[in-house]
């Protein structure tokens, strides 16, 4: 029997008029649950069952759900009477971009778009046009957005992309049809942690930028190993390509200034969405001005175009100021890493008991369970050694009692600001049980 009916006739009706009854298929998944309401730490479906929540809107809600002084901002920028569309430069984008570059060092300057992956569209544009070479290399399991240069291989079956090679790339395993063949030969996709296949790439293309996200966060919590974000660093620096950090996930969710505050590379480049505005939509392109300039370019031949009507909104950049505001000075990090911390010792102790392989990997908020017996080096280490069976009746089960997290074996786990160590310490109990009987 289907636990959540009035999701499903909800989902029933909206496919009468949308293509698959929702607008990002990635938001199709079993069960399909339709949420209404959603405050701090908390979501309640269609059919009044309350959820601790760590999906977070694919991990944007890094402050909770509804917090409260994003929302006034909002709220107030509306009852101002705000232009919502206008023309010219506006004082909140101003406000906006300087806030911007006091958190992150590397952002010399901004530019703003309404999506992460208008962010990563933009940023592989201006590598282009700095390097006048096309080539593109992208990692294994990463995901940087929707656009034909990097619709490819977030979780290809072994089938369809073959073993691992090194060195060597893999070929374009597309998520979209309709991405041209000539396109297909710009990307090059790459084992995440080696260097020596981003060596053989540029030996023979013509290398434009490597994009990645310092963490693979779309398929877990997939770290760099020691030396691998400086080796890139210095590759890009010899070879005269672009180093392009995706932080739209890792940015501001582990520290203010990125995951590159953290690990200490600087990016030429850095691409930034969901936590940056709590929700809202906003997507950042930052970086070294020399670079950021190609956007106003007195050259026409290497001007790079940005444009869009609602880049910048009132009212999302009204909800990314009052965020980076309150990120920057409410003991944020030091409240979500304590909480990270014990869910990652609680999740340790409970698998340690049940003789199961298990790594638990976790950054700051972020943590994903692998159910194999080490910390994943690249994708095809979780695809040849993960238990993908376990994580999915696991995560089912998490469900049914209440624990929110996306029902798709390897997705990260989000805590956020809302989430209090009562959340985890009954996030933790009802794992206990549950996996007691798995
Ligand atoms: C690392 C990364 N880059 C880019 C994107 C694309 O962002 P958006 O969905 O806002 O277009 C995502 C979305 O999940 C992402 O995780």
């Amino acid at each position: 029997m289907n636990a959540w009916p009035k999701s499903a006739a909800l989902l029933k009706n909206n496919e009468q008029w949308i293509p698959g009854g929702v607008v990002s298929l990635n938001r199709k998944a079993d069960p399909n649950i339709v949420f209404e309401k959603g405050l701090g730490s908390r979501v309640w479906d269609l059919e009044g069952n309350e959820y601790i929540d760590y999906q977070a809107g694919f991990a944007a809600t890094f402050l909770g759900h509804n917090d409260p002084d994003v929302n006034a901002a909002v709220m107030q920028t509306l009852n101002q009477d705000s232009l919502l569309m206008s023309a010219g430069p506006t004082n909140l984008e101003g406000e906006f971009a300087r806030l911007f570059c006091e958190c992150v060092p590397t952002a010399e300057s901004v530019q703003i778009a309404t999506t992460g992956s208008e962010a990563t569209y933009h940023a592989l544009r201006i590598a282009r046009a700095v390097t006048g070479n096309d080539h593109i290399i992208v990692m294994q399991g990463g995901y940087n957005g929707w656009h034909n240069d990097v619709s490819c291989n977030v979780i290809s079956s072994l089938d369809d992309i073959g073993p691992r090679v090194s060195p060597g790339e893999y070929p374009y395993d597309s998520s979209s049809a309709g991405v041209p063949q000539a396109h297909k030969s710009l990307v090059h996709i790459i084992n995440y942690n080696d260097l020596e296949s981003v060596e053989y790439i540029v030996k023979r293309y013509p290398v434009a930028a490597i994009l990645l996200e310092p963490i693979l966060q779309n398929v877990g919590i997939l770290k760099p190993q020691p030396g691998y974000l400086q080796g890139l660093r210095k590759l890009a620096d010899e070879k005269g390509f672009l180093l392009i950090f995706d932080e739209v996930k890792t940015g501001f969710r582990h520290a203010l200034g990125g995951y590159q505050q953290l690990c200490g590379i600087q990016p030429d480049l850095s691409t930034f969405g969901k936590a940056v505005a709590n929700g809202y939509p906003l997507g950042v392109i930052a970086g070294k001005k020399k670079y950021m300039d190609y956007f106003v370019h007195p050259e026409r031949s290497k001007r790079v175009l940005i444009a869009g009507t609602f880049n910048a909104h009132p009212l999302t950049t009204a909800a990314a100021i009052a965020t980076l505001k309150k990120l920057s000075s409410a003991g944020v990090y030091e409240h979500v890493e304590k909480l990270g911390k014990m869910m990652e010792d609680g999740l340790n102790e409970i698998f340690a008991a049940t003789g199961r392989k298990y790594f638990v990997s976790r950054q700051g908020s972020a943590f994903c369970t692998y159910f194999m017996d080490h910390a994943p080096v690249d994708f095809h280490d979780i695809m040849e050694n993960h238990d993908f069976e376990y994580d999915k009746v696991y995560r089912r089960k998490l469900i049914e009692n209440g624990i929110f997290n996306f029902p798709l074996p390897i997705k990260q786990g989000s805590i956020s600001f809302a989430h209090t160590v009562k959340d985890i310490e009954e996030t933790l109990e009802k794992t206990k049980n549950i996996v007691a009987h798995l």
